[in-house]
């Protein structure tokens, strides 16, 4: 049997993924041992009540609440704790005296990226952080490593679990949103408070990784547009299957170009989108996340799994730990990141895609020609039109003795959103315009 020497590991939190890191790392330690060359001691799990229940059973002399001397012990540093302090600060407390460290925090890194990555790189310490985005789904490494020699141009992202559950029920079971919401607290994916999932803000913090990491350029999460899935309706989700489409919360990260002065730029933004049911991502259903990359010279890849989970999350971190180890051991920089392409993340109005709008119009003479004049004047090109009639649906504004209404459905070549918006407050302040009903987003083609 081979000795090894062994590496101090340190482990900031015992929820549902430290917890199962823990123990993974005490079942798995040997396998783990002789893949990296060196053992892999867990001396210690800092948490705030060392009585806590957890959800494994761990020998109880690993636990503490002094994470800080905890930290100095250690070799490498998982944090796993959540939240932004006392995370930030152990992190970085471990980076400078010259641990690595493994975190799946992405909130801190959404927001303190910059700041830990710069202290890692002061020095020479590692941050590594491939359950931040994607849960079980290796993206962080594929981003940094293995698409490092070709141009992203773009992500397709279902990075949130929660709305994925609730979207897909609105759509195979044509539940409400009301109703998906409540299944999904029973069974445990949605939070108490659900705002992270369904306002999208879970969903950009990914973005804001998997943008930064692909584009080699810092996306603050300020900068990310962000609109979640509260608005959205069992009949637009009716209609869109019947159009083809699927309902998705997309993380979609971006590179543009100015039509203009022909700048390159990044486009960051969280936000429901109609995706053709031909797509890949059209088949990730229930809690499943994936992730869509468009590159120049790869072409497409899907990176497909759980996105959250205690068991599932903590193979991520386990991996980060085993490359972390392994530096250790064979000594070197480590993988290094560039954030050295500047590339700014450009206002939503800027951004081009097409739309799908769905009208209740006046049944009259001469109104397809009225709203088709509405596009032409703001430079937006109707791709396909489609007129049902329909019932009246609520009062038209005028003219007051038009009882019919008909619906169109308007699908658009690609448009700014500057120019789209214009159109829709347009169209929504013509007389021939009974009720704007739905404006979506048509991404993926
Ligand atoms: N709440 C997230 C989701 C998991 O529903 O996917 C953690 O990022």
């Amino acid at each position: 049997m081979i000795e090894y020497r062994n590496l101090k590991i340190a482990l900031l939190g015992a929820g549902s993924v430290g917890s199962r890191v823990a123990q993974l790392l005490l079942e798995h330690g040997d396998e783990l041992a002789s893949r990296v060359g060196a053992g892999l001691e867990l001396v210690g799990i800092a948490v705030r009540d060392v009585d806590a229940e957890r959800h494994v059973s761990l020998p109880r002399e690993l636990f503490t609440t002094d994470a800080e001397s905890l930290i100095l012990s250690a070799d490498i540093v998982i944090e796993l704790m959540g939240g932004i302090e006392p995370a930030r600060s152990y992190i970085l407390e471990a980076l400078n005296s010259g641990a690595d460290v493994v975190t799946g925090n992405k909130a801190l890194l959404a927001l303190h990226g910059t700041e830990l990555f710069a202290a890692a790189e002061q020095v020479g310490a590692q941050l590594y952080y491939e359950a931040a985005a994607g849960g079980a789904i290796p993206i962080i490494r594929p981003l940094r490593d293995s698409l490092a020699g070709d141009r992203v141009k773009r992500i397709l992202g279902i990075v949130n679990g929660t709305t994925n559950f609730i979207l897909d029920r609105m759509d195979v079971d044509g539940d409400t949103l009301e109703g998906a919401l409540a299944t999904a607290t029973a069974l445990g994916y949605a939070e108490a408070d659900p705002t992270a999932d369904i306002e999208g803000f879970d969903a950009a913090q990914k973005a804001a990784i998997l943008a930064r990491l692909a584009f080699h350029s810092a996306v603050p999460v300020e900068a990310v547009h962000r609109e979640g899935i509260t608005s959205i309706t069992a009949d637009q989700v009716e209609r869109a299957r019947r159009a083809g489409y699927v309902v998705k919360l997309l993380a979609i990260c971006e590179r543009v170009v100015d039509p203009v002065t022909g700048e390159e730029g990044i486009s960051a933004r969280v936000h429901p989108a109609l995706v053709s049911r031909l797509h890949p991502l059209a088949a990730v259903h229930g809690a499943k996340n994936a992730v869509f990359v468009e590159a120049e010279a790869a072409g497409d890849l899907m990176f497909y799994g759980a996105g959250a989970g205690g068991l599932e999350t903590a193979s991520a971190v386990l991996g980060d730990l085993v490359s972390a180890a392994r530096r250790h051991v064979a000594g070197g920089p480590g993988v290094g990141e560039s954030f050295t392409a500047y590339l700014p993340v450009v206002d939503i109005g800027k951004v081009q895609t097409r739309y799908q709008i769905t009208l209740e119009v006046v049944d009259a003479t001469g109104v397809l020609a009225t709203i088709a004049g509405i596009f032409s004047d703001h430079d937006v090109s109707v791709e396909t039109l489609e007129q049902s009639s329909a019932a009246a649906a609520g009062p038209a504004a005028s003219p007051a003795t038009v009882a019919e209404t008909a619906t169109l459905v308007i699908v658009t070549h690609r448009a700014s959103e500057q120019a789209l918006a214009a159109t829709v407050a347009s169209l929504a302040g013509n007389t021939a315009v009974a009720r704007v009903t739905s404006v979506m987003r048509v991404e993926g083609a």
